[in-house]
């Protein structure tokens, strides 16, 4: 097999023992392939970033619940947030304890609150009613509230969560409002979260977010925790040397930050943060074959099985992720060239990369879609009637285990 283009999966030795042809044959395509080594040094990475004050890391299953990932994240001694009552089904079957999890609702029902504070998990509730409810449902008991401070950060407008033009969270301004609430159904605020939004490689909004989380904070007397969000970068354009988020410096304001809060607040108050993507993203990649060249009016397509229905984020928010190519024949690209790479679903939206210059691309060559292991196979659907991929681990000793079954067609007409 040749490695065409893949610098970054062979200085990391992401398919350990295997190469991606040969995974290919075996599962077949598209196939996610995740590495388990590089999961758990992005734990390993985040949980250090608080110095000093009590401090841990809920990781934010949206980005991938499968359950082995989840058992690996467990085992690295993070805790999660759960978005819905299927993230915290999924959670408990992982080995996560109810008081490991914490479900973070958005326009929740009473049936999916009770859900979870049965089984004894905490909830964040994210507005004034949604507070209401909880306290009608559970007076005399804890609860969290997730505030919007007004500041927020992204890659895209539809992923940040903060600010004036969202819906999340509680408006500051209603502080006296929720003490109110929390007053007539003797609720106990014992923590309080917010989310500005996802990816950033840039740490002042962070920071400015968390400093205005802690005057949220300051405000209420009896917190226990304060959960700063997630939302931390990955650098996505590897082929461009893009550099990594800065970790250390973020570790070392960050950490000056909450000491010097905890001192003034005068009690031990624990930290928290909810990164999804940082862990997972770049423990993932998409596999794919092509199937087709052809150029129309002057573009070169470069057809994959990689529809949208697999890998959502380019279409969904233009994201742009690097590609490595694969080749099992002997074939030598001559040059390099500018192609568009797209996918089987019927929607010209359906582009995965679009005018990327790469060396020749052959047909039955294989791609690598890189840093796909955060929200790829998390928002893949059916459409098209087409079948959700395999997925693929790759051990700490660089054995290939599946750790989850392609879809069949028999699943398509399961729930008739
Ligand atoms: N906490 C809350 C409350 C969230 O809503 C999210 C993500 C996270 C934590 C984790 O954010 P992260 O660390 O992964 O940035 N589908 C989009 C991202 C949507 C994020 C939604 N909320 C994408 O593919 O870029």
């Amino acid at each position: 097999m040749q490695y065409v283009q893949a610098k970054v999966t062979q200085q990391t030795n992401f398919y350990g023992k295997h190469n991606p042809v040969d995974l290919i044959k075996k599962y077949g395509s598209p196939l996610y392939v995740y590495n388990e080594r590089i999961l758990r040094e992005r734990c390993r990475d985040i949980k250090k970033l608080v110095k000093g004050p009590d401090f841990i890391v809920n990781y934010s299953a949206k980005a991938n619940s499968n359950l082995a990932l989840l058992k690996i994240i467990h085992d690295e001694g993070c805790c999660v947030d759960a978005m819905s009552p299927g993230e915290i089904y999924v959670q408990l079957q992982a080995g996560f304890k109810p008081e490991q999890i914490l479900y973070i609702g958005n326009n929740v029902s009473a049936e999916e609150m009770k859900y979870a504070s049965n089984q004894g998990i905490l909830v964040s509730v994210d507005s004034l009613s949604q507070l209401e409810l909880y306290g009608k449902i559970n007076p005399h008991s804890n609860v969290v509230a997730r505030f919007n401070t007004g500041v927020g950060a992204g890659h895209h407008q539809k992923v940040v969560t903060g600010g004036k033009k969202t819906k999340f969270g509680i408006e500051s301004a209603f502080i006296p409002e929720v003490k109110d609430i929390l007053k007539k159904y003797h609720l106990r605020l014992i923590g309080i979260n917010q989310h500005i939004g996802s990816l950033f490689m840039d740490t002042d909004s962070y920071i400015s977010g968390v400093q205005a989380l802690l005057d949220v904070a300051a405000q209420f007397s009896n917190l226990e925790f304060v959960d700063l969000g997630g939302g931390f970068g990955i650098p996505y354009h590897k082929y461009q040397n893009e550099p990594r988020l800065d970790l250390a410096a973020l570790s070392e304001k960050l950490s000056k930050v909450l000491t010097d809060w905890v001192n003034e607040y005068g009690k031990q108050v624990r930290f928290k943060v909810e990164p999804g993507r940082y862990l997972v993203a770049e423990c993932g990649i998409l596999l794919g074959n092509i199937h087709t060249i052809k150029t129309n009016y002057s573009t070169k397509y470069i057809g994959t099985d990689i529809g949208f229905n697999v890998l959502m984020r380019p279409v969904l928010y233009n994201s742009y992720h690097d590609i490595e190519i694969y080749r099992s024949s002997n074939a030598q690209s001559r040059n390099q060239e500018a192609v568009t790479i797209v996918g089987n679903i019927c929607e010209s939206g359906d582009i995965i990369a679009e005018d990327r210059k790469l060396p020749e691309i052959f047909e039955e060559d294989i791609i690598g879609v890189l840093d796909a292991g955060a929200y790829g196979y998390s928002m893949a659907s059916n459409y098209n009637n087409r079948l959700r991929p395999a997925e693929v681990l790759i051990t700490n000793h660089g054995d290939d285990v599946l750790i989850r079954r392609r879809e069949t067609l028999e699943d398509l007409v399961r729930h008739y």
